[in-house]
């Protein structure tokens, strides 16, 4: 039976969005695409790199985006990093934080700064899988189906409310590499996917906790091959 509409609590629209990304930033592409072709009405308003020297950050340079290379080895504790990117993601007037291969563990104090709005893509199906290594560890544990998940980001690692989820079939002559390209191609569908539900306020909590969409739609993507 589906939820009654009183229990849910609506996601606000967030339009101003800042990604923040550690390394060669291909769901950042996949996104920036998405928003071009499709004609969002929302705008990246920062790119924030805790490596100064990822490559997604030259590549958002390039395109005209406004970024910033923030690296957390200048900063002896995690909370000075951390409160020294929260300053650069509210001086940009972000709504939404998106973490797109970002590779810092965050306090909890800002996870709770940006509780809600505050989404991350993990390369596996949650819960299965948490942490790093998730195709390897699929492929040794012998699933038919690896995938990747969105969810918002609560302060225990890898889990928080699950947005959408994608499918992908595990090969019998599966190898991590060729299992974690076909997982990163259903990562640029999903994530685009995911986050313009959010960007719209497409979205609700329900009295679980749980994320529904308010307009009924899958929250899946399955994948053939
Ligand atoms: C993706 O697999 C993502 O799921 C994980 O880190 C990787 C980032 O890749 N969190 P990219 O930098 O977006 O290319």
């Amino acid at each position: 039976m589906s939820e009654p509409v009183s229990a849910l609590v609506p996601l606000p629209p967030r339009r101003r969005i800042a990604v923040l990304i550690s390394g060669r930033g291909s769901n950042l592409e996949a996104l920036v695409e998405a928003m071009a072709a499709e004609r969002w009405d929302a705008r990246i308003v920062a790119v924030i790199a805790n490596r100064p020297d990822a490559a997604g950050l030259a590549w958002a340079a390039a395109r005209g985006l406004p970024t910033a290379g923030l690296d957390h080895r200048a900063f002896a504790e995690r909370e000075a990093f951390d409160a020294a990117l929260a300053q650069a993601i509210d001086a940009s007037g972000a709504e939404l934080v998106v973490l797109a291969g970002f590779m810092r563990i965050l306090s909890d104090g800002f996870v709770r700064r940006y509780e809600g709005r505050l989404v991350n893509i993990h390369p596996s199906l949650l819960p299965a899988f948490a942490g790093l290594h998730t195709h390897r560890r699929a492929l040794e544990a012998g699933c038919a189906f690896a995938g990747a998940t969105v969810h918002l980001v609560t302060p225990t690692l890898d889990h928080g409310p699950i947005i959408a989820q994608a499918v992908v079939p595990v090969r019998p002559d599966d190898t991590e590499a060729g299992l974690s390209a076909r997982v990163l191609a259903a990562e640029h569908r999903l994530y685009p996917m995911a986050l313009r539900w959010l960007i719209e306020g497409r979205l609700a909590l329900d009295a679980q906790g749980r994320v529904r969409p308010l307009d009924g739609q899958p929250q899946g993507l399955f994948f053939e091959s």
